[in-house]
This record gives C-alpha cells, structure tokens and sequence, in this order.
C-alpha cells in the first residue's frame, strides 16, 4: 500500500504505541482487499460498545489502548451500550453487566470517544454529509449512513473502528470506492407502505434475496421519514447484510435508476407487491393472540417524534397488570421526551424510557429469566429477526398502534 510520511511514521511508532499497532491493523484489512492506499476520515461510530460483545477480553484490550496514551483523532461517537446506565437495576440488569460496561465505556472515553451510546447518532448529531468517507460500526447505522446520508463507510467491527478512530484512517476499497457503490437488483415496490412496519416487512423480504448486494428500490414515497428509512435499512441489514441501498429520489447519488446503476443493467428485477408485503410481515410475526409480557419499540433507537407518537397513545391510560414497556431512545432524546412532558405519560403508562442499551446488546436472557418474560412485541424488523433466536422467546410483530395496544391489554 502506499502510505504518506504521517502514515508511515504513525506504523514506526513516532505516535506511541497504539496508533502503531491500529496503522498495523488497517494495513492487513487493506491488504486483504487490495487497498491501494488510506483514506483520511474525522468521523467514526464505535461498534463493539457493549460488554455483551467486547466481553472481558475486548474490554482489558480497549483499557490497555487507553492506558498507553491512546487518543482518536477522529470525532468518535459510542454504538449501544449493555446497559441503562440510569435504570440498569430497575430494569433487572446484572450489577456485574454494569460494572464492566463501565470499565469499557470510560475507558472509550479517556481516548476521546463521546459515550452517547446510541445505535442512531445520526439522529443526536453525528450527521456526516454526502460523500464524506466515515468509519462506521452498527449494520443499521451503516446502511443509514450509505444510503440515506451518501457518505461513505465500509461494515466496521470493533477492532477496524478502533483502529480508523485512533489513526484517522481507512484502507481505500469497497463502499469507499464510487464503482462498487452502484446497484445489482432492482426491486420495483408497488405495494403501499404505510407504517413504520412496512418499511421493516420490505427490507426483510428483500434482503433475504439480496443478501449483500446493492439494491435499487424504486416506488418508495417521496415523503418517506427519517424513522421509516431507518426501519427498511435495519431490515435489509438483518435479513441480509445490505450496508448500501438506493432508493430512487431518497438517496443522494441515486436520483434516477440510471444513475443508481451507472449505466449497467441489473443482475435481476424483483417486484415487491402487496403479496411480497404480507409474505415479509408473517415470516416476522409467526405467533398470533398470545399473551405478551414485554413491549419494545426503539430499534434502532426511536427518534423524538416516534416518542411523541406513542406518549399520545398512553395519555391517561395504564398498561395492563404484569405488562412492561421499553421505549428505547438516545439520551438527549429522553432530555428532550422529559423537557416536552412525554417520559412523564410514559412513566405515568407504568412504561420505561430506556437509554444507552438494547434488547439484544444487553443479557437480555437473563433479564427476560428474571422479569418471566414469556413473550414480546415489537414493531421492529430487526428485533423480530434475532429475538427468537437469542432469547427462544415468541416474538409478535407489527405497528406501533398494535404494539402499544398489546401493552394495554396484554394480548397481541
Ligand atoms: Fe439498535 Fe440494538 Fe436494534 S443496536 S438497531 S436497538 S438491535
């Protein structure tokens, strides 16, 4: 790879320690993907946040970075962490699960990172612009950032992030290269998408098809939500592992189909019609009329306008006996939900206003063990996906009206 005087004196060591060994680590990713040369980036978002992920060993790795004068010179913001750290023991995590989330966090933030623990930085500040090459960790951020934003990131693990954060750096190759940014499936959407579940129903079907590759979605409303793109991206990320979609008039560089694909034709067409849309929904929502003990909404994190949505549906009125309730947003949200009277009904509700952590980067199993949580509802796509699989617990999905209601009555 050809590397500039910095980048060389960063992997002799001329910064100290950990910037040495992070140059070396994004020196044998780009090698791997025959990366010609680094990319400078100011921007990174932290995956391997959670202790449920770094475990002790990531955690002790992380401490020794920092304890060796590590410091980013990247703007680097924290992804979800493995507990609440306002409600951890009220919500039933384990005193030891906090303790190390701890040890990781401050130790992220002695080298600069900001502990915002949010899977949605982008909706707290951390907006990069078209084009700008970022770092990013956290499939439904990354899709987010490709696809809604149109910047630039790769699928960052834990170890890459760390090292881009600490360098400002990345090996130039795939979704920071423009000829690997262009299509491969077209999918034309005739079916009508309303709620947020829509979006999850048909980034579900189509990423079970696409699996990595890029789709070009044509048919999505103009006036689709921020909330509503952030469902389809985690969606396509779950299913499938789609990091870039396009989605024709939405996506900044893809404003015709033309464009989306560069001139090439795609390697196949699908269509998405109201069958397609219930086929999504039910391979979501297996189990039907049963009994729920917790309702979770917030993934990826709820945007201030999804709190509002709900506060309203909660005004006056009691969650049903036995039922809990985790609305699950970034911390300024909850300063912003607190400030406009929303986490006051919530909590009124008998609800949670949850930060900082998530259903599956938290010991969800444990907390399920001990709270008897024999079965949830979400409207997420992506939590409908790996909730059964982590917890074995039945998993009921739909809209957030449904999902509130259940809240209220107990039943799905
Ligand atoms: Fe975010 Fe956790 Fe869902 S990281 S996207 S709330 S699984």
């Amino acid at each position: 790879m050809r590397l500039t005087f910095e980048e060389k004196q960063m992997l002799e060591g001329k910064y100290g320690y950990p910037t040495q060994k992070a140059m070396e680590i994004l020196i044998q990713l780009g090698e791997i993907y025959n990366a010609e040369e680094m990319l400078p980036v100011s921007n990174v978002h932290m995956p391997g946040s959670s202790v449920v992920v770094a475990g002790e060993a990531g955690t002790k790795f992380v401490e020794m970075m920092a304890e060796k004068g590590g410091k980013f010179r990247a703007f680097t913001t924290l992804n979800t962490a493995a507990v609440d750290f306002d409600l951890w023991k009220e919500l039933g995590f384990p005193e030891a699960t906090y303790k190390l989330q701890d040890r990781l966090t401050r130790a992220y933030e002695a080298m600069g990172g900001v502990a915002c623990h949010t899977c949605t930085p982008y909706l707290i500040g951390n907006t990069p612009r078209f084009g700008e090459n970022v770092a990013w960790g956290e499939s439904s951020a990354i899709a987010f950032v490709n696809s809604v934003l149109g910047a630039r990131t790769n699928r960052h693990g834990g170890p890459s992030a760390l090292a881009a954060a600490l360098t400002g750096r990345v090996p130039a190759y795939g979704y920071h290269l423009q000829e690997n940014r262009y299509g491969h499936v077209l999918v034309n959407v005739t079916a009508e998408l309303n709620g947020i579940e829509d979006y999850g129903s048909l980034g579900y079907w189509v990423g079970r098809i696409v699996e990595s590759k890029v789709p070009v979605l044509t048919g999505i409303p103009k006036d689709a939500s921020i909330d509503q793109l952030k469902m389809l991206g985690a969606a396509l990320a779950s299913s499938g592992s789609v990091a870039l979609f396009h989605a024709v008039g939405i996506t900044p560089e893809a404003p015709t189909v033309e464009a989306a694909f560069g001139g090439r034709q795609p390697e196949q067409v699908l269509e998405f019609g109201k069958d397609q849309l219930l086929e999504g929904h039910n391979s979501l929502n297996k189990h039907q009329g049963q009994e729920i003990k917790l309702v979770t909404i917030g993934c990826p994190h709820a945007s201030i306008s999804e709190i509002e949505t709900i506060a309203k549906m909660l005004e006056n009125k009691k969650l049903h006996n036995g039922v809990d309730l985790w609305v699950i947003t970034a911390v300024p949200n909850k300063a912003y939900a607190e400030r406009c009277g929303y986490k006051g009904i919530i909590e009124a509700a008998g609800g949670h206003l949850v930060s900082d952590t998530c259903p599956i980067l938290s010991p969800m199993v444990y907390v399920a063990k001990e709270r008897g949580y024999s079965a949830i509802a979400t409207n997420s796509a992506k939590l409908a996906h790996y909730a059964p699989g982590q917890w074995a617990l039945p998993t009921y999905y739909g809209s957030v009206e449904r999902c509130i209601n259940a809240a209220l009555t107990g039943k799905f």
